[in-house]
């Protein structure tokens, strides 16, 4: 079995690892990525889309953001829709912040590309992942590529391989305590090179069901219909998707909805989830491995940013002054800021679906909820403050 020898082993190459991976390595940190799948594959993920302040200020401090700067989209206000009622929120007069639509698939080639050109090492395909000694000072990843056994030495162990990944089983299940929410619906998402029915995104919701609008440029359209958790992408026709979409549709954007024939289908189911802790040893979990909120706030990527950016400051200042400090308060810093975005998730999901087992009094307190948010400012702020990124 050949051993290799790193810094910070980082096991998942999605936009936590890779994110983190860069920052390092911009700090003469080294690190090994250690990917499950192919490069094309992972860069083949449709995902969505929405930045907020505090993970493009991680893609400018990791040297990464050209891409995103010219062709990110900066909104500065979100409309939401009930039945035929829409209004839209001024983020930017409420916070004093805009988001940026920037889809993550760009996001994470541009972290690909950084990488290649910096000649950073991220192993694909690789199998049969296993953790361990992450309680004693010199932990280690093996794994397989090609068949053949290899062993990864390292001071550190960051878990970003997702909510399917090993990482998160190698805190001892006695030790981990998990939460988790499951909805009675899903989404079905539908990619096309069609221009988006308006300048802003919008999520509505229609006696039919909730229906998103977003997009990835002007000229690229993003759509995402409630449905149920058992539909499937291919029984649904693009003309079935645009007539569904349609009819969830404020009349006059209906009238303005351009069609055209998808680039993408899939469904996603809507999962709350939170793994507590998010650290064992030298083991330190990162986005999705850690945590999953319903795509609903745009959250799942922006909650990544701030655990990478916790991560980062703690492996930052031990490598320069051998305090712990960072890294030994990390879990109980990273799930401060999990759990406000996990409720904002939750409470956004809530007002903005149908549930199959609603009563009557439940519908009437969504239409309450949405006459409030319409009507005030404050509680408008409320969303504004948790849409454009809570403070890190
Ligand atoms: N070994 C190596 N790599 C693995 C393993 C494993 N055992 N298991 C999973 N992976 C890889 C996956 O192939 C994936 O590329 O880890 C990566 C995890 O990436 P993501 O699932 O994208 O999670 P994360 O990087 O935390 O990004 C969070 O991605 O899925 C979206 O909604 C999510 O926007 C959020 C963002
Ligand atoms: C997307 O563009 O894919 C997207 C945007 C906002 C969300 C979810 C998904 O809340």
């Amino acid at each position: 079995m050949s051993t290799q020898r790193t810094q910070v082993a980082i096991i998942g190459g999605g936009p936590s690892g890779m994110l983190l991976a860069q920052l390092l390595d911009r700090q003469g940190i080294d690190s090994v990525v250690l990917e499950r799948r192919s490069r094309a594959h992972v860069l083949g993920r449709i995902r969505a889309g929405v930045l907020e302040r505090g993970m493009r200020a991680l893609m400018e401090e990791a040297g990464v953001a050209q891409r995103m700067r010219t062709e990110g989209l900066t909104h500065s206000g979100v409309l939401l829709g009930h039945g035929d009622q829409r209004f839209r929120i001024d983020l930017e007069e409420l916070t004093g912040h805009r988001v940026t639509v920037y889809g993550q698939t760009e996001l994470t080639r541009d972290l690909y590309d950084a990488r290649g050109a910096r000649g950073g090492a991220v192993i694909h395909d690789v199998s049969d992942v296993t953790i361990g000694d992450i309680r004693s000072d010199a932990p280690e990843v093996t794994y397989h590529v090609d068949g053949q056994p290899h062993r990864l030495a390292c001071d550190f162990i960051a878990g970003c391989d997702g909510f399917h990944g090993v990482s998160r089983h190698a805190i001892p299940e006695a030790s981990r305590q998990e939460f988790e929410k499951t909805y009675p619906f899903a989404w079905l998402g539908l990619l096309s090179d069609t221009p988006p029915v308006d300048a802003e995104l919008l999520y509505t919701s229609s006696a039919r069901g909730f229906a998103l609008c977003s997009m990835r440029s002007a000229a690229r359209s993003r759509y995402y219909l409630q449905c149920p958790v058992t539909e499937r992408a291919q029984d649904w026709s693009d003309s079935a998707f645009w007539e569904e979409l349609a009819h969830r549709l404020p009349a006059d954007m209906a009238r303005n909805l351009v069609t055209g024939p998808s680039i993408e289908k899939s469904v996603a189911p809507l999962r709350s989830f939170v793994c507590e802790p998010m650290q064992w040893g030298n083991l330190f979990l990162c986005g999705d491995a850690a945590h999953i909120v319903p795509p609903t706030g745009a959250k799942g990527l922006n909650t990544a940013a701030s655990d990478v950016r916790y991560l980062y400051d703690g492996l930052r200042q031990f490598y320069k002054t051998g305090d712990r400090g960072g890294l030994d308060g990390y879990s109980a810093k990273a799930l401060a800021r999990v759990w406000k975005v996990e409720r904002f998730s939750w409470w956004f999901s809530s007002l903005m679906h149908h549930f199959p087992d609603q009563s009557e009094f439940d519908q009437r307190m969504q239409m309450a909820e949405f006459e409030f948010l319409r009507s005030n400012r404050a509680a408008q702020e409320a969303l504004a403050l948790n849409y454009v990124g809570l403070p890190y």
